[in-house]
């Protein structure tokens, strides 16, 4: 990984070197405190504007190299397009536009966290800092040949100059430990399959020990004792055995029932018998996104102490053809009891959440369940990259992660469960079948098979995050393949509804 930045805060002044980002209005209007910086170079960032037609909108910027009246070497002007539209969670988009601007050499960089016509809170300081960090995370730990021009300069110092450092410095540290789940998920879903297979994701999960989080790995012996033989097909064709892991953070009080948070963690998915196609096939090292993100989760909500009681369990199989796989055709007797006929040997997914959503069910009675799953390119069809799929047999906690991602950023829109959806997996042969056929409503279908193994007493959302766990178009607080997607959001739900007393 390149090296974090290191972070700091300080009251505005003037840095002597490095480069230097400020932010203007569509206006070209500066804050108070960044007009007392920029001094006399104001007035050559108002002519450079005009010449460069740079007008402050969203996103535009204007680049000034080693300007009169500064000692810095660059001063780069960062537009916000209207102070009066800006919402909470632009903040850490910010701090990724700003670093975004300075070449990578730049060993120490400014940043002056104002806002025209809008002072910016500690907690906002502290989110542009946050944006910095998920900005310049890199996933090169196999490049072993750098070209001079990407070369760091060593670690970096990105100083965020704030009214109050004091209080954007105490409003950090959560956000670091919410940044640190979020690289953890991404460094798990870019790493490939051959060094990152069910055993070593159960290692690398039970480094949250250090955190505070008890961590259980259930062996294929354990996991045949229990019975869930949905699980076990799946993973039967492939040399390495598959895994559940169970983590827990009790933060809240004893008596309290835990919030659960389930994911799909196929580490490899080549469809099994029923293959995939060779092409895009390697994006299937990031089958194990849901995964990745509960344990990202796990791991920030113990670093900054949540005060709730979570449990994060993610089945961990790889999809091989072989000898040994699963066919079409086969007839698997899940936890639950009921019996499913396995059509296509691709549709894996759902068969690895009915088993541990099941088990999660019996063993914790969560509060609620949610669980996350890169399971249908059809929900990729139907919402893009932009949402992630949301399924719920509970309109408030729907309601609620629409909410946490509208404030986020990691969007959710709700798609429909209905019961009429049903004939299309009742099959001849057993309960249910794992495929619809046909591919209409595929994501829906999916939702609807997980949905039979749910106690409907339990109020649960199941994200289908096949769009949004990897591949997205860059943006402005990731560079990388890997997102993240889902650390922020639920983070988020469970901050602003689980914790304390907070019902
Ligand atoms: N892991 C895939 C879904 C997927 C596709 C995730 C593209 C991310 C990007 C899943 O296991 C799968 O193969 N689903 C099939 C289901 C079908 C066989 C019913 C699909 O979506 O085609
Ligand atoms: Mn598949
Ligand atoms: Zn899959």
């Amino acid at each position: 990984m390149a090296d974090a930045p290191k972070l700091v805060f300080a009251p505005f002044a003037a840095p002597s070197r490095g480069a230097l980002v400020v932010f203007c209005d569509d206006g070209l209007k500066f804050g108070p405190a960044t007009r007392k910086i920029l001094g006399a170079a104001a007035d050559l960032v108002q002519r450079a504007a005009k010449s460069e037609r740079f007008s402050g909108k969203s996103g535009a910027s204007l680049d000034l190299i080693h300007p009169e009246g500064l000692t810095v070497a660059r001063l780069s002007v960062v537009g916000i397009g209207k102070a009066a539209e800006i919402r909470p969670r632009d903040f850490i988009r910010f701090g990724g536009v700003a670093i975004g601007k300075v070449p990578p050499g730049a060993a120490e960089v400014a940043i002056v966290a104002e806002l025209p016509g809008r002072t910016m809170k500690a907690g906002e300081a502290a989110d542009l800092a946050q944006g910095v960090r998920l900005r310049t995370y890199a996933f090169d730990r196999y490049k072993t040949k750098r070209k001079d021009e990407d070369k760091a300069p060593g670690q970096r110092t990105v100083t965020v100059l704030t009214g109050d450092p004091a209080a954007a410095r105490r409003a950090f540290p959560a956000r670091e430990a919410v940044n640190d789940g979020v690289l953890m998920a991404r460094d798990l879903v870019n790493e490939p399959a051959n060094i990152l297979y069910p055993e070593e994701f159960a290692r690398r999960a039970a480094a949250l020990k250090k955190a505070g989080v008890a961590v259980e790995v259930l062996d294929l012996r354990a996991l045949k004792k229990l019975g869930m033989n949905a699980l076990i097909g799946v993973g039967q064709g492939s040399a390495r055995e598959s895994r559940v892991v169970v983590m827990r953070w009790n933060g809240g009080r004893k008596s309290e029932a835990p919030v659960a948070f389930i994911g799909k963690g196929v580490c490899f998915d080549t469809g099994g018998i029923s293959i995939k196609p060779a092409a895009s096939m390697e994006d299937m090292k990031g089958d194990m996104g849901g995964a990745a993100c509960v344990t990202g989760l796990m791991q920030a909500l113990a670093a900054r102490k949540a005060k709730v009681n979570a449990v994060g369990v993610i089945g961990l199989v790889e999809n091989m053809p072989d000898g040994n796989a699963q066919r079409p055709g086969d007839i698997v007797t899940s936890m639950s009891g009921q019996t499913i006929e396995i059509i296509n040997t691709d549709a894996e997914g759902r068969l690895v959440l009915a088993d541990v959503i099941w088990y999660t069910a019996q063993r914790f009675k969560p509060k609620f369940m949610i669980d996350l799953a890169t399971l249908t390119g059809a929900i990729v069809v139907a919402l893009g990259q932009e949402y992630a799929g949301m399924f719920a047999n509970n309109d408030q906690l729907a309601e609620r992660l629409a909410k946490a991602g509208e404030e986020t950023g990691e969007k959710v829109w709700r798609m429909p469960l209905a019961p009429e959806y049903d004939k299309m997996i009742d099959s001849k042969f057993a309960d249910m079948k794992n495929t619809g056929g046909s591919r209409w409503g595929g994501a829906i279908t999916a939702a609807q098979f997980i949905k039979r193994f749910v106690d409907d007493k339990i109020p649960w959302a199941h994200l289908d995050i096949a769009g949004t766990g990897f591949d997205s178009r860059q943006n402005d607080v990731n560079r990388s393949w890997a997102s993240g997607w889902g650390v922020r959001l639920l983070d988020r739900l469970v901050a602003d509804h689980y914790e304390g007393r907070a019902r």
